[in-house]
């Protein structure tokens, strides 16, 4: 119920503004409507994030999480999982087109060795607590922070704003200089 009120809410200004509005924000709403039934204190869930979750990555440029600029946690998207993962004050823009961190909650992930190409296809990150897929990290951020750089799938994410819940650097994420 609550659902079809949102999408009826949305269609009409969805029709009048498809032209103007970037590709991101359209698919915003869709994303919208599917969570409306979820934790209304946390960002729309993505239709992607099972997908992605089970190991697989959505488009650059893909997920409105990159624009997400505001004080809160990034928590995994897995149902009934929302472990909070990345404090924002990690979050970066890296260009890539996948929201980026240089640094992930304390013990909020895992990071698997990466083998031999590690370099060129980076070290997979998962949620520790649901194991869900949620990108990988590369040696590549920013050189005044930890120097890692987290690139993390929108879809396996969804935002919690505000201070509370908080995923907390770790220790060693301390900016060096
Ligand atoms: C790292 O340096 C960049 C560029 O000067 C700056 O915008 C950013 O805030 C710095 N990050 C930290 C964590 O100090």
């Amino acid at each position: 119920m609550r659902a079809v009120a949102i999408i009826a809410l949305l269609a009409p200004a969805a029709a009048l503004q498809v032209r103007s509005r970037p590709p991101a924000l359209r698919r915003g709403a869709v994303a919208l409507a599917a969570g409306a039934d979820d934790d209304a204190t946390l960002s729309p869930k993505s239709p992607m994030a099972g997908m992605v979750l089970l190991g697989g990555t959505e488009p650059a440029f893909w997920s409105d999480l990159n624009e997400e600029t505001r004080e809160g946690t990034f928590v995994c998207a897995k149902d009934g999982c929302n472990a909070p993962l990345f404090p924002s004050e990690t979050k970066y823009d890296s260009g890539t087109g996948w929201p980026s961190f240089w640094a992930a909650g304390k013990d909020a992930i895992t990071v698997d060795d990466g083998g031999f190409l590690s370099a060129m296809f980076g070290r997979e990150v998962k949620c520790a607590s649901c194991a869900g897929h949620l990108g990988h990290r590369f040696d590549d951020g920013p050189i005044n922070t930890t120097g890692k750089r987290f690139c993390i799938n929108g879809a396996a994410l969804r935002f919690r704003e505000g201070l509370g819940d908080r995923a907390l650097p770790c220790e060693d994420a301390a900016p060096s200089s």
